[in-house]
């Protein structure tokens, strides 16, 4: 994990927030380089997900809703952790995530006992800070979805079994944030809401396990470092019924990456309840009319960046000097292909790579630079996983041809400046 903080800091990928006033704890900035790979990540998901699909439909909503919909979402009453403070050195815990929930860790103090603490996070809309205006930051993008459900059925007349997808940031007071970008209280998720019948769900949850399987093998993530948890029936979610987690061995502990819960009806049936407007689903076949079941598959953005920089950070022995490389996907890589002149002070040779650069440009994520020793491009460039790096040197000026070097393999060959392929 320290080397990947140090990384992610030097090249410019994931820097703390607020650096310059002592850091805001456990809260992130991305970089240049982190933004492309976290756009990269969403852009992979929203493709197969959503538009190469034909029943699942896009949505942006807005992350504060009317307040109502977290009371009748039952995250008002239920979405709390438990805390305890410790009652020698005051820290606070969460104790179902201690080996004794009794005792302080840090201290070896006596700790209270727990009480419920909501994880919403709270804010007041307008310059009053009264009830009336008391409102809450999204601690999960799904309400949105279900409460738009109404409006996809009647702008776009779907056909069950369908889902609504969605992106975006979500917020929770977590009592104990932690390892880096893993537990933050401002994160981003990508998010499904498929509608089934209710004699299908059993079949609608080991489908969407596959899909989320696929999803791992696409970005990278090797099957090794998986685990699947079946959630026992006291842990589970309020509104689940079934869950399983999708457990990474990340370095300090496996834990959730990703969530797949079989949400029952709660939700819509809940919504239908709370604002008396009807949001059934009428049968087009047998005119039947009910409220739709859901299947939900829960993907965490920056926990996804975590598991990809983990699983591609390698260290190796080239020669006599330890490399450092990314084999990150190259549809996730920030830069997909790094131009390289061979030397700086020649007029030509720069001419030549600063047009093949603008080439490129247009059609890819492309880096022109030209600082330093070819060597130390080579190197930052497989630090920061750019797949591959193209050479213009003083034969590219007489037989038109550039070498382009594998970041895996290292090796390199000679390929005519029309035929670079992106
Ligand atoms: N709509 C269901 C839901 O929100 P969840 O398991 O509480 O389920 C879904 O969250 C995903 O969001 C998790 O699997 C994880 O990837 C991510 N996530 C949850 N809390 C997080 C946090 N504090 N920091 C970063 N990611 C978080």
């Amino acid at each position: 994990m320290e080397k990947i903080i140090s990384l992610t800091k030097r090249r410019g990928f994931i820097f703390p927030n607020s650096e310059i006033y002592g850091g805001l704890a456990n809260s992130f900035d991305y970089g240049p380089l982190g933004v492309e790979l976290k756009n990269n990540i969403k852009k992979l998901w929203w493709k197969m997900f959503v538009t190469e699909r034909d029943d699942i439909y896009g949505l942006d909503s807005a992350i504060i809703y009317n307040s109502r919909v977290w009371e009748a979402s039952g995250h008002l009453k239920n979405f709390t952790d438990p805390l305890s403070d410790c009652k020698k050195c005051k820290a606070r815990f969460r104790p179902d995530k201690l080996d004794n929930p009794k005792i302080c860790p840090n201290c070896k103090g006596k700790l209270s006992k727990p009480r419920q603490f909501n994880t919403m996070l709270k804010t007041f809309l307008g310059p009053v800070e009264n009830s009336a205006n008391t409102n809450y930051l999204r601690p999960e993008t799904a309400q949105g979805m279900f409460i738009n459900f109404k409006n996809i059925i009647d702008a776009f007349y779907p056909n069950i079994p369908f889902g609504m997808a969605q992106i975006g940031k979500a917020f929770r007071n977590e009592i104990t944030p932690g390892n880096f970008i893993f537990r933050t209280r401002e994160f981003e998720q990508m998010e499904i809401e498929y509608f089934i019948q209710e004699k299908n769900w059993e079949q609608s949850f080991e489908y969407w396990l596959e899909q989320m399987k696929k999803w791992l093998k696409k970005i990278g993530i090797s099957e090794k470092n998986i685990v699947f948890e079946e959630i026992i029936n006291k842990d589970l979610a309020h509104y689940s019924k079934r869950t399983i987690d999708i457990n990474y061995k990340f370095p300090f502990k496996t834990d959730e990456l990703y969530g797949l819960a079989y949400r029952t009806d709660y939700d819509l049936k809940s919504h239908s309840k709370a604002s008396n407007v009807n949001l059934e689903y009428r049968d087009k076949n047998t005119n039947e009319k009910f409220i739709p079941n859901v299947i939900e598959p829960t993907f965490g953005v920056d926990r996804t960046i975590l598991a990809v920089l983990l699983e591609s950070y390698h260290e190796e022995k080239v020669a006599n000097e330890r490399r450092t490389v990314l084999r990150i996907v190259p549809e996730l890589a920030p830069i997909k292909i790094a131009v390289l002149p061979l030397i700086k002070k020649d007029a030509s040779l720069i001419k030549l790579a600063k047009q093949i650069y603008s080439d490129l440009k247009t059609k890819t994520s492309v880096e022109y630079d030209e600082n330093g020793t070819i060597g130390k491009r080579y190197r930052r460039h497989d630090e920061i996983g750019t797949p591959k790096c193209i050479t213009i040197d003083f034969d590219s000026l007489k037989d038109n041809s550039v070498t382009v070097r594998d970041r895996d393999t290292m090796k390199q060959q000679r390929v005519s400046i029309n035929s670079i392929e992106i």
